[in-house]
């Protein structure tokens, strides 16, 4: 296919048209030798109000290539498939007339065009070693552990009515996957596959994002039968996540308002605390053990508890003395405990990075599987008394109910 341009309505930048010919010319072409990997229109001034970009790649949809715009809003994402000239017409509508920058990939280079506000075009070509063809596969994704097409993504705002993630949405979206890869590894250790009947708390549920997605991991990619419960101390909360769970009918999905502090439960598999405020972390720790869940899942929040307590031994004055420094170390000490405390009670611990900080500052995880066979605690009870004495800690929550 050749390439035309059309004249550019926007008389400022007629003068400039060389370069616009020259970038439109390499789009055509790699659009037509199927080089093109992703276009990327942004700086949009035309006359929709919350427009922001639009993203170009290609598609096979019946073995026919097809390019797929994917029109960006502030909120939500609109899809619409085009065959080559239909979308080469549309491209050069847009530009320069509604969009003032360009981003091509190929396979071959990174080409970028900007237009200044005074008209003014740049072009800036790199030569890139990317020798890999778009992925055309219709509904590619990357391997994700929950189907971005399940409707209680949509429902909670996740993704749009087309199933593509909403913008805003995308880190809540990664932090899902992620969750429910990190839960979809522990089911496997702990043998719960093998459960015909499981229950499932989810302590400080809120908005219950993760609660939605362990119900779908339980019920529909496993196909076990499972309660899941969210508690949670905002009725607003709770109400609005059990008029959701209803309009898409989930059965053994339910929230009920409660506070973690005073709640009793009993034949809990799966204790779930993420983001928990404080010591409500604790609490929920406690209760898993005490029911004696297969695993134990949380991610503590706020660590308030532990920082006025600290007792610094002198030679570390100099650092603890900034701010930052002691709350890090005061989290670092609580949940050490915390993990300790768990394998004083028969649990294998791990304390590893949950999400990474670019998603979240909320970004630890402990989790703990329930050992087959309890091991001697002595030297964890030994090591938990040692970091108390050490940091002349005299109080810390999770274990004052554990003794209780
Ligand atoms: C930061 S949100 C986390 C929500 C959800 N778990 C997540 O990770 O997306 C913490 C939630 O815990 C709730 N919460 C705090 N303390 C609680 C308690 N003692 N009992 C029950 N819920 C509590 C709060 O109301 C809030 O909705």
């Amino acid at each position: 296919m050749t390439a035309t341009y059309p004249t550019s309505s926007d008389s400022s930048i007629t003068a400039n048209n060389a370069e616009l010919q020259r970038f439109f010319t390499l789009l055509v072409q790699a659009m037509s030798d199927n080089s093109l990997q992703r276009l990327l229109l942004s700086k949009y001034q035309g006359p929709e109000t919350d427009l922001q970009r639009l993203v170009v790649s290609p598609v096979k949809i019946k073995s026919a290539l097809h390019w797929r715009f994917v029109w960006q809003y502030q909120t939500n994402h609109q899809t619409h498939n085009y065959p080559l000239p239909d979308a080469v017409n549309l491209l050069s509508e847009l530009l320069p007339a509604q969009f003032k920058a360009g981003q091509l990939s190929t396979t071959a280079s990174e080409v970028q065009l900007t237009i200044s506000k005074k008209g003014k075009v740049l072009l800036n070509i790199k030569k890139t070693t990317n020798q890999q063809q778009a992925d055309t596969r219709h509904n590619r994704q990357k391997q994700r552990f929950v189907e971005q097409s399940r409707p209680f993504l949509t429902a909670l705002g996740v993704t749009d009515q087309q199933g593509q993630v909403i913008p805003a949405m995308a880190n809540k979206w990664k932090q899902i996957n992620k969750f429910i890869e990190v839960l979809q590894s522990a089911v496997r250790d702990s043998g719960l596959l093998q459960a015909t009947q499981l229950h499932v708390a989810d302590f400080g549920s809120g908005k219950a994002y993760l609660t939605f997605a362990m119900h779908d991991y339980f019920c529909h990619t496993l196909g076990l039968k499972a309660q899941i419960t969210g508690v949670e101390l905002r009725q607003n909360l709770v109400d609005l996540c059990n008029e959701t769970a209803a309009g898409l009918n989930l059965a053994g999905l339910h929230f009920e308002q409660g506070d973690v502090k005073h709640f009793k439960a009993r034949g809990i598999n799966v204790m779930v605390a993420l983001h928990a405020c404080d010591i409500a972390t604790d609490y929920a720790i406690n209760m898993g053990i005490r029911t004696g869940a297969e695993i134990i899942m949380c991610s503590p929040c706020c660590h308030k508890e532990i920082r006025p307590q600290i007792r610094l031994p002198d030679v570390m004055a100099p650092m603890l003395v900034h701010g930052i420094h002691l709350g890090q170390e005061a989290e670092m000490v609580t949940d050490s405990l915390r993990a300790l405390l768990l394998e004083a009670h028969g649990y294998q611990t791990k304390v590893f990075e949950f999400i990474s900080l670019e998603h979240t500052s909320k970004n630890k995880m402990i989790l703990a599987t329930k050992r087959k066979k309890p091991l001697d605690n002595s030297e964890a009870l030994q090591q938990i008394a040692a970091i108390k004495q050490f940091y002349g800690i005299k109080q810390q929550c999770l274990e004052q109910l554990l003794l209780s």
